[in-house]
């Protein structure tokens, strides 16, 4: 019943779910594990996709980096902006039709954004395209095992909240789920064929990383 009542308003309000989501201690853990697997240096450009209310986005201008934050939501665009104000740049468009320039930036990261795509190797062939040679290219997304048995072990884990819990547990019964074989034949698709899997939160997530060849 709970479930039911966050997952209604977490439909009138995404933003706020995502928002909560990402910066309760579990979400900032999931994404210190997915940005440490990088190795990015400081002073990178780097593009976010599907950036919702710009928590993580904001999270990596901190780290040193120049972000550019996207979502095809304006409501997303808007929440970004007022949360971070001018510490990064916030442009609604589509994950397919990216408003920036041939091999422009030198890392873009998706997160729980390829797995709600309709064809997920389109948008990666546009991230292969703003993105320059040797740069990264990362996904991060819920794998099968991201059961509501698993996230009442990841609550546990982190101390969560009853409230966290329950967002928690409604994600992993919502979540669209992909296989690690999936997500490399949606790089090898676009014509990204260096790309390696990582099992985060004890296989519940799955990062995908791959550089862009010369
Ligand atoms: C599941 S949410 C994830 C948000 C955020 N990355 C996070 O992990 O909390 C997916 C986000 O992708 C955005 N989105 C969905 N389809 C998109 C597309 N085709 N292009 C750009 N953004 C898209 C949605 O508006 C939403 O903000």
């Amino acid at each position: 019943m709970l479930g039911l009542i966050i997952l209604s308003s977490a439909l009138l309000a995404p933003n706020r779910l995502f928002a909560r989501l990402q910066t309760q201690p579990f979400g900032r853990a999931l994404n210190t594990q997915w940005y440490g697997l990088l190795g990015l240096e400081k002073d990178t450009r780097l593009l976010e996709v599907g950036c919702g209310p710009g928590r993580l986005a904001s999270t990596l201008t901190t780290y040193g980096h120049t972000v550019i934050a996207v979502d095809r939501s304006w409501r997303m665009v808007r929440a970004a902006r007022r949360f971070a104000g001018d510490r990064l740049e916030a442009l609604q468009a589509d994950a397919t039709q990216l408003p920036l320039a041939d091999a422009s930036v030198d890392a873009v990261m998706a997160a729980s954004l390829l797995n709600v795509l309709p064809d997920p190797v389109v948008a990666l062939r546009e991230f292969g395209r703003v993105a320059r040679p040797g740069a990264v290219i990362t996904a991060l997304m819920p794998s099968p095992d991201f059961s509501a048995d698993r996230a009442r072990g990841i609550a546990r884990d982190y101390g969560l909240g009853y409230l966290d819990q329950a967002m928690l547990e409604t994600w992993a019964r919502a979540a669209r789920k992909t296989t690690p074989e999936q997500v490399v034949s949606w790089f090898m698709d676009a014509g990204l064929s260096d790309c390696t899997i990582q099992p985060l939160m004890a296989g519940s997530f799955l990062a995908a990383v791959a550089r862009v060849g010369p």
